[in-house]
């Protein structure tokens, strides 16, 4: 797959970011930089990392030893749920740009909003003065809510550039998207696949038999055509190489009706308004 092939999306502050990337959550460290390799060599040039994760280190080494120039590879991290407190992000930060070892990052998120447990608006000020101090390209948000984005609008200076949310078939958040959509924030995808959970579905069994595509492309396929910015994770070569291989092929409206009328709001992850725990 040629790396030109994959579309860019221009974010509200007129970086642009690869539609298409590689997720690396759940991947321990010790694969992490074989996976993000494999990645590389196969033509993505999108990264998404989080300090809770554990693999930042990891993913930097791979960037660095892959050959392509670091300013064609976009590189997202997270602020870390426990790291909130504007003093202690700016910590976070620190070690997170350090680990990387790769200059500054493309895109900077706050991870999940944690509602509850601090106030996301302090620490989305914090984000702001990163982004003006050239830590982040573009700054953003994850698992955000119409609720929490509206406080961010009403009190703060920068709107996020992107808002990542959990999105598949079984979960098609057509408001929330809108809701991005009309506000100039992008939306990303996580859990694109629904780590899995779509793979035997029989509508997306037919639409791959259809299109002589697997489930997974068909549902990567689905994302991108609602404009969505995907990211799906694999430590397989062979599924890495599969998960790219988007671009040659389109479905009809009628199929993307069929999918579409798959949601059923089932999620993996937790609500964001119910998320208040420190995880481990
Ligand atoms: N912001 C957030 O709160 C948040 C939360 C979750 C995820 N994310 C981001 O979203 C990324 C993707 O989500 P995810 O990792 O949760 O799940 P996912 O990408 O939806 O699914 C990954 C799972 O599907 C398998 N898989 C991948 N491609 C496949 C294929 N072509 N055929 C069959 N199985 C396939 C993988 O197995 P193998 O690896 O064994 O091949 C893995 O078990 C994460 O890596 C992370 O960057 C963000």
């Amino acid at each position: 797959m040629e790396q030109t092939t994959i579309p860019q999306i221009t974010l509200n502050n007129g970086v642009t970011i690869p539609q298409l990337g590689f997720g690396v959550f759940q991947i321990p460290p010790a694969e992490t930089k074989d996976a993000v390799l494999a990645a590389l060599e196969a033509g993505y040039r999108h990264i998404d990392t989080a300090q809770m994760y554990g693999n930042e280190r990891e993913v930097g080494e791979a960037v660095r030893e892959s050959g392509v120039p670091r300013e064609d590879v976009f590189v997202t991290s997270k602020l870390n749920n426990n790291a909130h407190d504007p003093e202690v992000a700016r910590t976070a930060t620190a070690r997170s740009i350090d680990a990387l070892g790769i200059g500054p990052l493309d895109l900077y998120l706050i991870h999940w909003p944690m509602p509850g447990v601090g106030d996301y608006v302090e620490t989305w000020r914090a984000m702001e003065r990163f982004a003006e101090d050239g830590h982040a390209r573009a700054v953003g948000v994850s698992n955000f809510q119409p609720a929490h984005l509206e406080r961010l609008f009403a009190e703060t200076d920068i709107v996020p550039a992107v808002n990542q949310i959990e999105v598949h078939p079984y979960l098609s958040q057509v408001s929330l998207r809108e809701f991005n959509r009309s506000h100039g924030i992008a939306t990303e995808a996580w859990s694109p696949i629904a780590q899995g959970d779509v793979l035997d579905d029989a509508v997306l069994g037919s639409v791959a038999a259809e299109t002589d595509r697997t489930v997974a492309q068909v549902t990567l396929r689905w994302h991108l055509q609602h404009g969505n910015i995907v990211f799906p994770k694999s430590v397989t070569p062979a599924r890495i190489a599969e998960n790219a291989a988007l671009f040659d092929f389109a479905l009809t409206a009628e199929q993307m009706a069929r999918i579409d009328a798959l949601n059923v709001d089932r999620r993996r992850g937790p609500h964001p308004d119910e998320f208040t725990m420190i995880p481990d």
